[in-house]
């Protein structure tokens, strides 16, 4: 459920019409949806009631200050894997201690970054980055906690190039050989082993993958405390997919979710981390585009918008489908045709859906793509030399712009020109 719906004939954002935002910020902008952040949240805070745990945004579906400051405050753990979403989520106000850090390529000054400003536990991801660890927190005096992402070799049944928990993937240790890493990690002076991580992929519609790999995650913690290991938490990654399309094949629900881990890992008495994105962010945005030209082609019509490929890449990049309402609600029965839509970037793939059945359409129209709230406005470029996408984000009646459009002035602003030339 979200709070894009329409009232009096138009699609508003909670109780701000989708209208009042372009007249006021203009086109292409993404729309978020406080209340549904907050929703989606308390549905996974819900699902693991049951026992200890933090739930960790995974900054990277949405990385905007004001969003993670939203959850920040509603006690959203982070999951980081940057140095720069490290000093997000710190500048939005989360203390160290809620933040994990993932990824399998962490510099060292990013490591360094973390240990100086507190952190929660690093994700380890092979035993180089282990050692370099190690050696850089000893250095400094500090002892940091650590998992081990392990890799279950497990089929999360997702898009291939959002799988990420098949061996032939470049994501954490083979699990066969997590005892002998963790016996090292437990060597090492600068890493105090806490617990196991792992993720399997993103958009996931099927629990069974999830309960493979968490009783994979089980039989090896029990394993690893036999072999002496203090292991008081289980960071269970991300990854619950959510409806594309407003059709009965809705993803399983945090709740059942939650049953899974129960299920699986219930029993061991550690503390639950999970890294949702997309579930609590996805369909709590929208991108609000024009038309700018309605085009008649050869045997189609083209639906020309003021978004691109630049704003909106999933389509692009992964083939993937956002419904595209128009902002003015149809008339019920009215008569609907299909549109390829398409931006106005200079290559064929900038084609966010081909033959979608929309109603009568001029230039000047709005309409939203759905579901655009997660790898949305933080996968957008300036391809094209077109300006950074704004994000506005709204709670009941009011609006804010969380992110301001560049001018052109400022998106010059940062290249220069050598004296030399
Ligand atoms: N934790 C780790 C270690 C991850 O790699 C990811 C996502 C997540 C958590 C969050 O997964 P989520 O709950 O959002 O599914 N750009 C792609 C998605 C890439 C996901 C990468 N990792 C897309 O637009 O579909």
């Amino acid at each position: 459920m979200d709070h894009f719906n329409y009232h009096a004939g138009e699609l508003h954002a909670e109780d701000v019409p989708l209208s009042r935002i372009a007249a006021e910020v203009g086109t292409p902008v993404y729309v978020y949806s406080a209340a549904t952040l907050t929703r989606h949240f308390g549905l996974f805070r819900q699902a693991l009631a049951w026992t200890d745990h933090l739930v960790c945004f995974a900054v990277k579906a949405n990385s905007n200050l004001a969003v993670l400051k939203l959850l920040g405050d509603l006690g959203a753990g982070m999951d980081v894997v940057s140095g720069g979403e490290y000093a997000r989520a710190r500048a939005a106000g989360v203390p160290g201690d809620r933040i994990v850090f993932s990824g399998v390529g962490k510099t060292l000054a990013e490591m360094r970054q973390a240990i100086e400003g507190g952190i929660r536990q690093f994700n380890i991801e092979s035993e180089p980055e282990m050692r370099a660890l190690s050696t850089l927190a000893a250095s400094m005096g500090a002892v940091v906690p650590v998992a081990v992402r392990v890799n279950p070799d497990v089929d999360a049944k997702t898009h291939e190039k959002i799988a990420t928990g098949k061996s032939e993937n470049k994501f954490g240790i083979p699990i066969a050989r997590a005892r002998e890493v963790y016996a090292e990690a437990a060597s090492l002076p600068g890493l105090r082993v806490v617990g196991v991580d792992v993720h399997i992929g993103s958009q996931l519609t099927d629990l069974d993958p999830y309960r493979a790999a968490y009783a994979k995650v089980a039989d090896l913690t029990r394993a690893l405390r036999a072999d002496g290991h203090a292991i008081t938490r289980l960071d269970l990654g991300g990854g619950l997919g959510i409806p594309y399309r407003r059709d009965n094949n809705a993803p399983p629900l945090p709740l059942e979710y939650g049953q899974v881990i129960r299920e699986t890992v219930g029993d061991l008495g550690c503390e639950i981390e999970i890294e949702p994105g997309r579930n609590i962010v996805g369909n709590a945005g929208i991108l609000l585009s024009q038309v700018i030209y309605v085009k008649q082609g050869e045997g189609r019509d083209f639906l020309i918008v003021d978004a691109a490929m630049n704003d909106l890449a999933r389509p692009a990049m992964y083939g993937a489908h956002h419904d595209i309402v128009p902002v003015i609600e149809p008339a019920v029965g009215a008569a609907v045709r299909p549109f390829d839509v398409v931006g106005p970037v200079c290559e064929s793939g900038d084609t966010f859906q081909k033959g979608a059945d929309l109603p009568r359409m001029a230039a000047g129209d709005l309409v939203a793509f759905r579901s655009a709230g997660a790898y949305g406005a933080v996968m957008a470029s300036e391809y094209n030399s077109r300006p950074l996408v704004p994000e506005v984000l709204v709670r009941g009646d009011h609006f804010a712009v969380i992110r301001t459009r560049p001018t052109f002035e400022e998106m010059l602003a940062r290249d220069s020109i050598p004296a030399w030339l």
